[in-house]
């Protein structure tokens, strides 16, 4: 049985030593929590010791309460550890893999290739399906389309930079920080820099929509693991994005979106895309038809995989669905 030791205290390594049939592993980084929480029975946690990286002690206490693992402080622990470990072995865990955090940008020159399309399907699936904290940045000009969707006054990136007891809005599980570039073009990129990384640390997986070149992006390109340049079959699209993505370096994938048919593969031979999307009905309902394949390249079938339903089930769900018409 696993257990996990998050504290200073070292009469919890005392009680633990020599148990049989017990193993635990040691973790002060919040980080290292959240990676070794699959399989864990057990968490002895005093939130005071931990060390904030990447995350916040209050992101990672979220995730602690939201999972089937039993945490209790090593005080609590130490007045009957029988009755925790009993209720550990009683109890089971979850050895799901959690996806690793990450921070993913979905970027084009152009316009209308399906960005803005991309990082709310891929947010709001991720949501859906993972239940972990995730955020959407945007980085554009002009009226704010998350704003725009949303429907509702929301609060912007400037005032939530400003004004610390204003939060942003979570929208279907998906934290939104709207640009409104007019007014945040006054914010230093250093401020920003520092109030976005804020929002990453309460976040498993941050998606950014941004438009390329844009003049705030600064304030978070060192945070970027992964830009999909996304382009669509036109010549000019596909050109732009490999242009594009030379510029941005290793990290730059190209998405290629909206694929139609025979017409397209001429312009298309020779270009090296990380992932296909195909046109799909109703895009701007996040149904996660286009988000499933952008967090299968992010995390891989191995960790993604899981959080999708099993092929079988989703075969009968769709024939459901169609009986309904
Ligand atoms: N895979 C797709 N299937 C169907 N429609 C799409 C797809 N991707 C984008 N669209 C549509 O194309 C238009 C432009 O997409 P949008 O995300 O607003 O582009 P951008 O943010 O790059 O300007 C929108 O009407 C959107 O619904
Ligand atoms: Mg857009």
């Amino acid at each position: 049985m696993k257990v996990l030791v998050a504290t200073k205290d070292l009469a919890v390594f005392d009680a633990l030593q020599g148990l049989t049939g017990l193993e635990y592993s040691e973790a002060l980084f919040t980080g290292q929590i959240y990676e070794s929480l699959p399989g864990a029975r057990l968490v002895i946690v005093d939130f005071d010791d931990l060390v904030e990286h990447p995350y916040s002690v209050n992101m990672l206490r979220g995730i602690l309460s939201d999972s089937d693992v039993p945490f209790v402080s090593s005080e609590e622990f130490l007045a009957e550890p029988e009755a925790w470990l009993n209720e550990a072995r009683r109890l089971g865990g979850d050895t799901t893999e959690l996806p690793t955090k990450r921070t993913v940008a979905f970027v084009s020159y152009s316009g209308g290739v399906g960005k803005t399309v991309l990082a709310m399907d891929t947010a709001v699936h991720f949501a859906r399906r993972a239940k972990l904290p995730v955020a959407l940045l945007e980085f554009t000009y002009g009226e704010s389309a998350v704003g725009a969707l949303v429907g509702a006054q929301i609060p912007a990136l400037f005032e939530l930079a400003t004004q610390p007891d204003v939060d942003p809005v979570v929208w279907n599980g998906v934290t939104l920080v709207p640009m409104d570039y007019d007014n945040s073009r006054d914010l230093s990129i250093q401020l920003l820099g520092k109030y976005l990384k804020d929002v990453m640390r309460e976040h498993v997986l941050t998606v950014i929509d941004a438009h390329w070149p844009h003049a705030l992006i600064g304030a978070v390109r060192d945070e970027i693991d992964r830009w999909y340049v996304v382009a669509t079959p036109r010549p000019d699209a596909v050109e732009n994005a490999e242009k594009l993505a030379a510029e941005l370096g290793p990290k730059a994938a190209i998405v290629l979106n909206q694929k139609g048919g025979m017409v397209d593969s001429l312009a298309l031979s020779g270009v090296e895309r990380a992932v296909e999307l195909p046109t799909v009905r109703e895009a701007d309902r996040w149904n996660g038809e286009l988000g499933k394949r952008i967090l299968l390249h992010t995390y891989g079938q191995g960790t993604w995989g899981q959080y999708e339903p099993k092929k079988m089930f989703a075969d009968l769900r769709k024939r459901f669905s169609r009986s309904k018409d």
